[in-house]
């Protein structure tokens, strides 16, 4: 939510704005109403509402002779989007602008004294106080380096900042409890909200820590204490390739990950199921004990990925709750010694996530993050990790990593409870290969022509499958704007019922399994209301008589039939929205990593 670039570079073939700019569109999925740059040491700040290419029409073809910069990407949380409120903010004489990625909860006692002042306010944004601050300490004497630490010591709430001074050729920069990497290459320096953002000029990160403030320049990067004590970093090499963050051809990252399905599962699968034996294990999670009890807290689809994991610890003997992370109150949901409280969370920036998994420490309640970004905030904060190594998600709604969950928390249930079999085992390898099938002959392009006008759409399942209704549904309205809901089959008859008609099909999630008789129940209940029936299924002999249409998946366990039917319901959800015309990568209103509660 909110993404932030900085740059300090003299090389010729990396011109700042250019940085700034590619980095930019890189993290355009954190936010899209507005976008900024300021560069130094000669002071130009370019920022306007719309999207990045509103921004880009505004910048100078010629270069500016910058040698350091700072860009931002919005998504409004104080203030509507305009061009106003758009960061970079600057104080009173343009000496210094800032980018933040957060919330100031303390901005307007902040806002008002400093008011009080003379200090005049361009915008409504939290931000704005910062430069301001900065200001102040500046005409008290401080220098940049404590000018900045000064502003941030006022600050209460959560924060990355960045900032650049005129007559400076280098970035200032810290956080608290929003994400900061730092990115180090020959004759330049850069930080970012998130690694994809840079990706193209380094690999080489170092990860800064809450209350750290890093000074990027063209000569490399200095990260230093609350106290000012020089920090020894270490630098980590991330294994993503450059490609991972580009579309490779496809007109939408969503498509293009939605494809890259089974090479994420791959990557998830390598070296956790073992070659010849009947287990799954995992590296990083070794001196994890089994646990007596699991709750989840997720939100989203990574609260979907959540529920389909509660019946996988159940059926292994393990209680196991998932709890939306913005209801997870500590205080009627009691831990013991033996509760493993288990964040989901593809970006690992989830305020509501990294709340409940706060507080959970706070208890102590062992915690692990079940994450995609590596050295993100869950990551750091947690007792243990495992990664789902999906590879970055640029597009905004969640695909390729959603079955990455589902499949690590399958593996992970097993490694902790030590149940497995071959059949799991093999069900699980099967998968790539499996999805890859279901991509290459899809008819959910004609389907999604056929209702591409429909009053609404419902998704039906029973037991493993309701998550992934639940789900299906989310990923038709975000990204198609039209309204879809999910229900476990059974309870359409205690009201959603009500809503079908004719010009509402019903994707219904069909396997054979012990819920069989009564989901083919609940699909005649909505035939005889005249709704159209789309099966998905790995047995269309089941179903075939009472649907319309058949969406077949391969025919796998039980368990995992709903990680296959998912993929022909997003791209559904994807052929709908493209049919329609709509923002696929950026639905409106909506951004990749929510870092407000
Ligand atoms: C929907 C979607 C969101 C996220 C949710 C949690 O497509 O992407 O619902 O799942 O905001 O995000 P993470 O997993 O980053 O915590």
């Amino acid at each position: 939510m909110c993404g932030i670039i900085g740059y300090a570079g003299a090389q010729a073939d990396r011109p700042v704005l250019e940085v700034l700019s590619n980095g930019l569109s890189r993290l355009e999925y954190r936010g899209y109403d507005s976008a900024g740059i300021a560069v130094a040491p000669e002071m130009s700040v370019y920022k306007r509402k719309g999207d990045l290419d509103v921004l880009e029409e505004q910048l100078p073809d010629a270069p500016v002779g910058a040698l350091a910069g700072i860009g931002h990407t919005r998504w409004s949380t104080h203030g509507p989007p305009s061009d106003e409120n758009a960061h970079p903010h600057t104080d009173c004489e343009d000496g210094v602008a800032v980018v933040h990625n957060g919330i100031i909860e303390n901005y307007r006692e902040l806002r008002d004294d400093l008011e009080a002042a003379g200090h005049e306010f361009d915008s409504e944004t939290d931000t704005e106080v910062v430069p301001h601050l900065i200001e102040a300490a500046l005409e008290q004497g401080a220098d940049a380096d404590s000018a900045f630490r000064q502003a941030i010591g006022r600050l209460e709430g959560s924060y990355a900042v960045a900032a650049v001074f005129r007559g400076r050729e280098e970035v200032y920069a810290t956080r608290r409890q929003s994400p900061l990497v730092l990115g180090v290459d020959d004759g330049c320096a850069l930080l970012a909200s998130d690694v994809p953002a840079f990706l193209e000029y380094t690999d080489e990160v170092v990860y800064l820590e809450d209350g750290q403030f890093a000074t990027i320049r063209p000569s490399g990067i200095e990260v230093r204490d609350q106290r000012g004590a020089l920090v020894d970093v270490s630098v980590e090499t991330v294994d993503w390739d450059p490609e991972d963050a580009g579309k490779s051809g496809y007109d939408h990252y969503m498509r293009k990950e939605i494809y890259e399905q089974p090479r994420a599962l791959r990557e998830c699968l390598r070296g956790r199921p073992q070659p010849f034996e009947e287990a799954i294990s995992i590296e990083e999670l070794e001196e994890l004990p089994r646990p007596t009890e699991v709750q989840f807290v997720a939100c989203g689809t990574s609260y979907h990925a959540s529920l389909y994991a509660t019946r996988l610890f159940r059926e292994h003997g393990v209680r196991a709750t998932a709890f939306l992370a913005s209801e997870y109150d500590i205080e009627t949901v009691p831990v013991d010694e033996g509760t493993l409280v288990v964040g989901v969370t593809q970006s690992g920036e989830t305020a509501d996530t990294l709340r409940a998994l706060r507080t959970a420490n706070g208890v102590g309640a062992r915690t692990l993050a079940v994450t995609n970004v590596v050295g993100s905030s869950a990551a750091r904060e947690t007792d243990h990790t495992m990664y789902i190594r999906a590879g970055p998600e640029i597009g905004v709604a969640a695909t390729k990593t959603f079955v990455s969950q589902q499949v690590a928390l399958a593996m992970l249930s097993s490694a902790l409870t030590g149940d497995c079999s071959r059949e799991f085992v093999e069900s699980l390898r099967a998968l790539p290969d499996q999805i890859q099938s279901i991509l290459d002959g899809s008819r959910a392009e004609e389907i999604a022509e056929e209702y591409v006008h429909a009053d609404a759409y419902f998704f039906i399942g029973r037991g493993y499958a309701t998550p992934v209704a639940l789900e299906g549904a989310l990923k038709m309205k975000e990204i198609t704007y039209r309204h879809a809901e999910g229900f476990a089959a059974g309870e359409l008859k205690h009201g959603p019922l009500a809503l079908v008609t004719e010009r509402t099909p019903v994707f219904a999630l069909v396997t054979g399994d012990s819920n069989t008789e009564r989901m083919l129940g609940n699909v005649k209940e909505v035939e005889a209301r005249g709704a159209p029936v789309v099966a998905v299924t790995d047995d269309p002999g089941l179903i075939e008589a009472h649907a319309e249409h058949v969406l077949r998946v391969p025919e796998t366990h039980w368990r995992f039939f709903p990680i296959l039917a998912n993929v022909q319901l997003q791209l559904l959800a994807y052929w709908v929205a493209h049919r329609l015309g709509r923002s696929i990568d950026k639905p409106r209103n909506l951004a990749k990593s929510v870092t407000v509660e």
